[in-house]
């Protein structure tokens, strides 16, 4: 495919954040064209995640002000910067991310580096590809954590969320027993009849008793804490002797609590996961399995439930839904006219 860049309009629409916190705004701002190594998306689809209500209320990430939020989508790659890698791409639908402070997928184009795009099978929509960059990924690196250390059972937190539904599918066809810790009953219901055998509600007067019985029953020394705060305390408690809690959000907003006791006599320990350094640390080769095998599996065990789709437009009304109704399936804003 040749290069669109004469057909470009001139003028994209983006949604805009100004300062910190701020309201969101529907702009006129120019198409970006790409630089070596960079290729030009034609957006489709992004979700609202976590990360960008965390990048939206500032001091997640460091960035300048104004721009374009969004940090996962999917689109078509229309215009290739100079390079072996971006011409590679040029035509092809791709999942893509931001680069490190540049402007995100909440727009009719983004730039971004080749690098970080990944062209999608041929079946999966633009809005099921818009997801596969951070939780399928995320939800799998978890699963091979707990293989190569070899710990027999798993315990996690917010897990009515997308990525803990992802990870109550895998464990399950891989014979991995998984502690669900949701926070509403009608979450314990729901992730049962998904297949979750242990779920637990952390409002209950009973919980920590009963998550230190189940924990220690199946030998859960792999905990995943998305939450933080007081809960880490309770989960590091609960643990076997020397379990190992990787905090991998702070849905909590608090930071981890822990009783130095369990550090120190008991030999649990508190680690951090961010999707990009685990990735960073592995090998190509392994790099390209990795993801071939997420491929494989969107439309199954990585697959998300989508909600409800919007125009860009209606940003700041998605993200309202969203806040309200997290646990119910992705909210996804659909771009352009595909
Ligand atoms: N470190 C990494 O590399 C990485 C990668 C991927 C994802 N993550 C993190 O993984 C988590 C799940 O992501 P997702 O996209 O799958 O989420 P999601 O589908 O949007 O769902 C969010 C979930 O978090 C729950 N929640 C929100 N605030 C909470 C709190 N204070 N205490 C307990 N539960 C709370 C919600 O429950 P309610 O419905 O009850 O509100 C909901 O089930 C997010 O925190 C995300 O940032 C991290």
């Amino acid at each position: 495919m040749k290069s669109r860049k004469n057909q470009l309009p001139e003028q994209m629409t983006a949604i805009r954040q100004h300062e910190p916190g701020g309201a969101l705004k529907i702009e006129k701002i120019a198409v970006p064209h790409p630089g070596p190594g960079e290729v030009l998306v034609e957006m489709e689809a992004s979700p609202v995640n976590p990360s960008d209500l965390a990048l939206l209320a500032g001091g997640y990430l460091e960035r300048s002000y104004p721009f374009t939020p969004g940090l996962e989508g999917s689109g078509i790659v229309v215009e290739a910067g100079s390079g072996l890698f971006p011409r590679l791409r040029l035509g092809k639908r791709v999942a893509c991310s931001p680069d490190q402070g540049g402007d995100g997928t909440w727009a009719d184009y983004m730039k971004t580096s080749a690098m970080k795009t990944a062209p999608l099978p041929k079946h999966i929509s633009p809005e099921q590809g818009s997801m596969m960059l951070v939780n399928p990924m995320t939800a799998m690196a978890f699963i091979q954590l707990a293989r190569e250390e070899k710990h027999r059972a798993m315990v996690n937190n917010a897990a009515a969320s997308s990525l803990g539904k992802m990870l109550i599918r895998l464990t399950k066809s891989q014979g991995i027993p998984l502690i669900n810790i949701v926070r509403r009953e009608e979450q314990v219901d729901a992730l049962k009849k998904l297949g979750a055998v242990h779920v637990l509600n952390s409002t209950s007067e009973t919980f920590a008793a009963e998550l230190k019985q189940l924990a220690e029953e199946l030998d859960a020394t792999l905990i995943l804490d998305a939450v933080t705060g007081s809960q880490s305390s309770i989960l590091l408690d609960a643990a076997p002797r020397g379990s190992k809690l990787i905090a991998y959000a702070r849905l909590s907003g608090d930071p981890i609590l822990a009783n130095p006791g369990a550090l120190i006599k008991e030999e649990k320990e508190i680690v951090g996961f961010q999707l990009g350094n685990w990735l960073h640390s592995k090998g190509v080769l392994f790099k390209l399995r990795f993801i071939n095998s997420v491929k494989r599996q969107l439309d199954g065990e990585l697959s998300s439930t989508i909600s409800r789709t919007y125009p860009l437009e209606s940003a700041e009304e998605a993200i309202a839904q969203y806040r309200e109704h997290m646990s119910d399936g992705k909210i996804i804003l659909k771009i352009g006219s595909y």
